[in-house]
């Protein structure tokens, strides 16, 4: 029998590349960016294994071009929501992501979204480029204040809880709303309290979105929602775009209904809402939540020891299924 067959999707961070290509057949991924889909489904053929992005979509018919062969999809993320999972399980095959290793980067990056959006420091920063400072102002650029203010969390998972305990630096007040309510011992630890949805965004001066994306949290921060929030709020997004209505987001920060936003992710990435790029107090980032080298590092070795223990008959350290 000849070595087993594996596509990895892109050159990554952390995974090594070589090492791979040597055990396993594996043609090279491109040079650069994502692997065009004709050429992912041309390549899964007879394939055993295959290392994902968010970007990738392994879905029926990419499981059908792979055919029995494929054993694990490992996914070079935290999020799966780009891998049809249960189509997965159905077939038998293992899906794994990359946990843990990037709770820090990720909850960093939204506590600076949280940051620049209430300061605007991206919109001060393009004046100040553009040539537009002539002078202090005391009425330039004024934002709201953090310190003391009230922290709603969407989503009290590991990067959730790492935002709580970041602004306990800024003595905030913590709400936080979960599918399932943290046992007493971790709301004591985190000093966090329980709300349903609609309360803690009518209470909340700061709104970070940390949930997976699921048929359940698609849509979740529609027009209404946004309708529940202070007009002083900033609303924070380090999870999925599909989980928040973006021209609704941008609708209200030009209306002032609502104070900030400060959004790493978005609904049909690349592609940014026009209205968005024209808001005031808008703070928008290429997803970025787990971008530095060393977390990036490990999330490549991560996902590769995920592949590699599949395909070794082990357990994977992050099995999803
Ligand atoms: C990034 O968005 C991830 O899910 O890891």
């Amino acid at each position: 029998m000849g070595r087993p067959a594996i596509v990895v999707t892109r050159h990554l961070p952390g995974v090594p590349w070589d090492d791979l290509a040597k055990r396993f057949r594996a043609g090279d991924p491109p040079p650069e960016g994502t692997m065009p889909r004709e050429e992912l489904l041309a390549r899964a053929r007879g394939a055993s294994g295959i290392l994902s992005t968010l970007a990738d979509r392994v879905d029926e018919e990419l499981m059908d071009a792979a055919g029995p062969s494929l054993s694990v999809v490992s996914n070079f993320a935290v999020g799966v929501n780009n891998v049809d999972v249960a189509g997965a399980t159905r077939r038998g095959i293992r899906v794994c992501n990359t946990p843990d290793v990037l709770t820090d980067a990720t909850a960093d990056l939204g506590f600076a979204l949280l940051l620049s959006a209430a300061r605007k420091v991206s919109d001060a920063d393009r004046f100040l480029r553009e040539g537009g400072w002539t002078g202090w102002d005391p009425f330039g650029f004024l934002g709201v204040p953090v310190a003391g203010k009230t922290l709603g969390i969407v989503g009290m998972g590991k990067i959730g809880a790492a935002v709580a305990r970041r602004s306990r630096g800024f003595s905030m007040k913590i709400l936080y709303r979960n599918r399932r309510r943290l046992p007493p011992s971790a709301e004591a630890e985190l000093a966090a309290s329980y709300r349903d949805l609609d309360p803690l965004l009518e209470e909340s001066d700061f709104v970070v979105l940390c949930v997976p994306l699921t048929p359940e949290t698609r849509g979740l921060i529609s027009r209404e929602r946004l309708g529940r929030m202070k007009r002083s709020a900033v609303l924070v997004n380090i999870s999925r775009g599909e989980v928040v209505d973006e021209e609704a987001v941008a609708t209200a920060l030009a209306e002032g209904r609502l104070f900030g936003a400060g959004l790493d992710v978005f609904e049909k990435e690349p592609r940014v809402h026009p209205l968005l790029l024209s808001a005031p107090s808008a703070v928008l980032l290429p997803h970025l939540g787990s971008a530095t080298g060393e977390t990036r590092e490990a999330m490549g070795r991560l996902a590769t020891e995920n592949l590699l223990a599949v395909l070794d008959g082990r357990d994977p350290p992050c099995p999803v299924n």
